[in-house]
Formats: C-alpha cells, structure tokens, sequence
C-alpha cells in the first residue's frame, strides 16, 4: 500500500467546547489529557518517514496547546516530511505565525465556520481570535492556507460567501458535513441538514463553483460526495492514511475506532500489516461516513 498521511493527534487538550466536537460529544472522551512525550514523538516520526509517509499532520484536541509543539514541527521538518497543522486558530499570535514558518511548517488549516461572527460562534466561538489569525497567515508564505468548514443548519447558506472568499485570497477551503452520534437527536435535529437542505445546499454551490472556476479537486473537498448514493469501492484515507491518536493507539480514519495497533507495544511495520489486511475485509457498505470525500465510488 502507499503510506501517504499521517494525522497525528498529539494532545487532546483543547481551550475550546465546539457544540459538535468530537471530543465534546463522547467520541473521543476516553482519550482526554492524554499526549505524547517529545522523545516518543520523536521516534514514531522517524518510523512514519521510514515507512514512505510523505506528509504528517498535527490536530488534536488543539495541537497549539502541545508545549513541543514547535520543536515537534521543526523535528518532522527536518526528517524530510511535509508538515501541515489543523488548529482552531485562537491561541496563535502573529509571532507565532512566524515561528511556524521558521520551523518548517507548510500547510496550515484553520476551523473557520463562516464570515459571520454570529454564525461562527453558533458551535465555535471566538470568531474575532479566529478571523485575526486568518488574516496574518495569510501575510506568511505558507504552501496552503486551508479553511476548514463544519457544514451545519447554521450555516449552510453562507458557504457560498466564504467560498468566494477562498478564491479572491487562495485559500483551500475544506467542507465536512457535522457528524454527531446518532443517539444524540437533539443535536442531530438542530445541526444536521435534512435532505431539503442538503439539495439547497449543493446547488446553489455547483453554481457557484462554476462561477468562481473551482477545480475538480477543490469541489470534492466542498461536496464530499453527497450526490452519491451509490456504494463506495474503496477508501482513499484508510489506504494510505492513518490517525495516531495520544496513546499511540493507530486508527484508520478518524471515524473508525478500529484499532490497528500500538506504537508503544507493536512495531511499526507489524501496525502497517495488520492495516493492510484490514484493508483487504473492510465493508465500506458499512461505514457510516458515506459523506467523506475520500471514498472512491464506482
Ligand atoms: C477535532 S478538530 C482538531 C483541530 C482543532 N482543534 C480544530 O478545531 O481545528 C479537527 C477538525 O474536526 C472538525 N470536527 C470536530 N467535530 C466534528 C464533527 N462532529 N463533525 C465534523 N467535523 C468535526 C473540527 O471543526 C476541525 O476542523
Ligand atoms: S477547537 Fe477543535 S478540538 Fe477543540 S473543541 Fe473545537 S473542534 Fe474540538
């Protein structure tokens, strides 16, 4: 298989209590205050490079609030990975910023739900911290500057308006429709679009997409496949990704909660493996995320 991603979660600690979070929500809970030690960090590092990952990503839980967080980016970059970091963008000063860039940082995504301060701050909240932070990355050279968008009730009608926003500032911009547990229905009824709402949402995008000449690999990132009602063939993520999580605990996907392995009890190439043949069996027809924009459909 090609190794091409890895999404390593280095803390779960986060300053934030998005309304739809993961972390919020009992997904992830059992992980909470948990992180890596820098020489771990380290080590794994080395191993994903010498495994053929070409790119590492720092998220979390809030990967800014990691006190290594810029020797870990500086380590990465010097082993030869591309570096890319997803934050919430409300704990970086502009020096900050600056010091990424020095580090060796490349790509950097910032969760950004809307242009509107009071749709923003629906699930998010400090949408002037978050919006400050937008505007100085984009003064340093970074390879991408990403948004990443949480598609809600709240603000599936103002997509089109950061849209535009993206193009006119080169920005990539990263639509993921809210996923909650299904147990939860009143979350699910209050964020969760409703198939109305979803055609509403895509077509008044596809019109748009054209308008602003949006490539092919930036719509799949905006629609995520959710024309589709077909089954899925494979999964992009799942073969040539993977999710560490703070406990060293590798997953395929941030949805999956299969775990693959250990890094502090497995080896590595045992992990990649087991991945592998987990490959082979996985059901897609039974992966909830019918959304994701990473599977590949017949
Ligand atoms: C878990 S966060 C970690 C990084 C950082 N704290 C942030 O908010 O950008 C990674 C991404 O997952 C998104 N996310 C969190 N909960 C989600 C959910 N229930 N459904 C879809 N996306 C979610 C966040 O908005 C963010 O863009
Ligand atoms: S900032 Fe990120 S990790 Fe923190 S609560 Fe929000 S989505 Fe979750």
């Amino acid at each position: 298989m090609v190794n091409r991603t890895a999404y390593f979660i280095i803390t779960n600690e986060c300053n934030q209590k998005c309304k739809y979070c993961f972390y919020q929500i009992g997904y992830y809970k059992r992980f909470i205050e948990t992180e890596f030690q820098l020489e771990d960090a380290k080590i794994l590092i080395r191993n994903l490079k010498k495994a053929g990952f070409k790119e590492i990503s720092f998220t979390g839980g809030e990967a800014f609030m990691y006190k290594y967080i810029l020797e870990i980016i500086d380590f990465a970059h010097q082993v030869g990975l591309i570096v890319t970091l997803c934050t919430n963008g409300t704990l970086l000063t502009r020096e900050d910023i600056e010091d990424l860039k020095a580090n060796g940082l490349n790509n950097i995504y910032i969760s950004l739900d809307a242009l509107n301060e009071e749709i923003h701050n629906k699930c998010r909240g400090n949408y002037q911290l978050v919006h400050q932070t937008l505007i100085n990355v984009l003064d340093v050279d970074f390879d991408v500057v990403g948004i990443n968008l949480v598609l809600t009730r709240y603000n599936f009608k103002s997509v089109g308006g950061i849209l535009k926003y993206c193009k006119e500032n080169n920005i990539l911009l990263s639509v993921t429709p809210v996923w909650l547990l299904l147990e939860n229905n009143d979350l699910q009824s209050e964020l969760v679009l409703n198939q109305n709402e979803q055609m509403i949402y895509i077509n008044s995008m596809l019109n748009l997409a054209d308008e602003y000449g949006v490539t092919y690999y930036e719509k799949s990132l905006i629609f995520f496949n959710v024309e589709k009602l077909q089954i899925p063939k494979q999964c992009q993520v799942s073969s040539s990704d993977l999710v560490i999580q703070p406990n060293g605990d590798i997953l395929p996907c941030f949805f999956n909660k299969t775990v693959l392995g250990n890094v502090f009890n497995d080896s590595f190439d045992k992990i990649l493996n087991i991945r592998d043949a987990y490959l082979r069996t996985e059901d897609l027809n039974l992966c909830f995320s019918k959304f994701c924009s990473n599977l590949v459909w017949e």
